[in-house]
């Protein structure tokens, strides 16, 4: 049977109508319109476009957003105050600052002085405690996007093999530690490979479900995967530019290579990506919720 292509785009589109179902009720029952605020420090191109792409969403689901664009040279202390600022703005629910940040400025530093409450990226140590604790929180949005595409495209998590390859705070720690948790999509068995990992292909050839959030375009081959497997990709790496201008994108996952093997796999683009943002909108509707103590 061909492999269930996990569309995120579709997932995302669905999940975004019903946001934007929420936040105009918001405003009509409540006077409030949710607020997110984007800050890019610097100019790589990955980072102007995800950002733009945040902008462009939120504008389209009604929540106000705001675009901060500071040069590559912004001090640690310009960025702590703007930050301070924006803390304090009872317009702004949701504060992003996008990564990486400039080698100068410790970033570690930056993410913990955003509220708590207002860190819609589920960054700052007091979300990340909660979740673990399985407390209510701001879930990070890349894991967040991939419990929803597990949840909505049917496939069983409880008692399945999950392996995760990659161990990045933004995706492999809390995805692994979400998915072990007592709650819908959880309930698996989890192991986490990295770069000092032995024999990475005994553990990938035994997933019931992999997640690969390496970083290294095209590093899972079909042979490394187990018959009937679900792979979600979350490898976004530029491979090259079109005539267009356009980069040309690659997941961790050969697809190609993997596809006729599997039973479902996420399309890079079109598969993590779109979810990812989706979840932020969704943390900025949250937050605006709480700040009106609605929930
Ligand atoms: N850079 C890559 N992914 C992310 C993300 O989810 N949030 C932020 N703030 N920066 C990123």
């Amino acid at each position: 049977m061909p492999a269930q292509i996990i569309s995120g785009v579709e997932t995302a589109k669905a999940i975004r109508e019903e946001l934007a179902t929420e936040i105009a009720d918001l405003k009509t029952q409540h006077g409030v319109v949710p607020g997110l605020v984007t800050i890019l420090v610097g100019e790589d191109p990955a980072s102007q476009s995800y950002v733009a792409a945040k902008n462009k969403t939120a504008h389209a689901l009604g929540i106000h957003s705001e675009q901060v664009t500071l040069p590559a040279d912004t001090s640690e202390e310009e960025l702590l105050r703007i930050v301070g600022e924006y803390n304090a703005n009872t317009a702004i629910h949701g504060i992003l600052v996008q990564l990486p940040l400039p080698k100068h400025i410790n970033e570690a530093k930056v993410l913990f002085a955003i509220d708590p409450e207002k860190d819609v990226d589920g960054f700052h140590p007091v979300n990340v405690g909660k979740m673990m604790l399985g407390e209510r929180c701001f879930l990070p949005c890349t894991p967040h996007g991939i419990l929803e595409l597990l949840q909505r495209s049917g496939t069983e998590t409880s008692g399945a093999e999950v392996v995760v390859v990659g161990r990045s705070n933004i995706v492999g720690k809390p995805i692994a530690n979400l998915m072990l948790q007592k709650r819908e999509a959880g309930n698996a068995t989890v192991t986490i490979c990295h770069t000092r990992t032995k024999d990475m292909d005994y553990h990938t050839k035994r997933a019931d479900i992999l997640i690969v959030a390496a970083g290294v375009p095209k590093m899972i081959k079909g042979n490394q995967v187990k018959e009937g497997a679900v792979v979600i990709d979350v490898g976004v790496n530029r491979i090259g530019q079109a005539e267009s201008g356009k980069a040309i994108l690659a997941g961790d996952v050969d697809f190609n290579d993997v596809v006729d093997k599997v039973k479902a796999i996420t399309p890079v683009p079109g598969g993590v990506g779109p979810m990812t943002i989706t979840m932020l909108m969704k943390n900025t509707l949250q937050a605006a919720k709480q700040a009106a103590g609605l929930i």
